[in-house]
């Protein structure tokens, strides 16, 4: 499955996102591919939202933040993963991920997943942002398995 979106605001790229996660299976991980500003953390947000997290902000300098969700029968958790600043693939496992996204419990977003290409999880979406200007985005929508 493959789906295009053009958005021409971030409130737009947001409400995107919260339609993807009102009907996400469980242990789906999502990547987000894109350039810095490319929407990424804006398109979390809106995943967020659908979880009531209303405070998400990006992980860049801790590289992983985690957010208690409330309002889902099985989604107890949402981690975010920027990747952005790690380099080598053991810096990346030291995180724990592959236990993180193997959990229905947890929604595990990743930015910058290129940087573990090889070891992605093969239940995900992966998700590529391109700016065509300020502020219109091209966001494409792939569902890997
Ligand atoms: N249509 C749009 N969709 C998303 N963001 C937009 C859009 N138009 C403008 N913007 C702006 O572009 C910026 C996107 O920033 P965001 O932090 O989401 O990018 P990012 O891909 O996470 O970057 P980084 O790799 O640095 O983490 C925000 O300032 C946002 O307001
Ligand atoms: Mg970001």
């Amino acid at each position: 499955m493959e789906n295009t979106f053009v958005s021409t605001s971030f409130e737009e790229t947001r409400e995107i996102a919260n339609n993807l996660a009102k009907k996400l299976e469980t242990g789906t991980t999502i990547c987000l591919y894109g350039e810095l500003a490319a929407g990424k953390t804006t398109f979390t947000q809106g995943l967020g939202h659908a979880l009531g997290i209303q405070r998400l902000v990006s992980p860049t300098f801790l590289i992983m933040r985690q957010y208690p969700v409330t309002n889902h029968p099985v989604i107890k958790t949402l981690f975010h993963l920027d990747l952005y600043r790690l380099d080598s693939i053991d810096d990346i496992k030291a995180f724990d991920i592959e236990e993180i996204w193997s959990s229905p419990e947890n929604l595990l977003v990743i930015e910058w997943p290129e940087k573990f290409a090889k070891n992605l999880p093969k239940k995900r979406f992966d998700i590529h942002f391109k700016a065509n200007g300020e502020n219109e985005r091209q966001i494409i929508i792939h569902k890997h398995k």
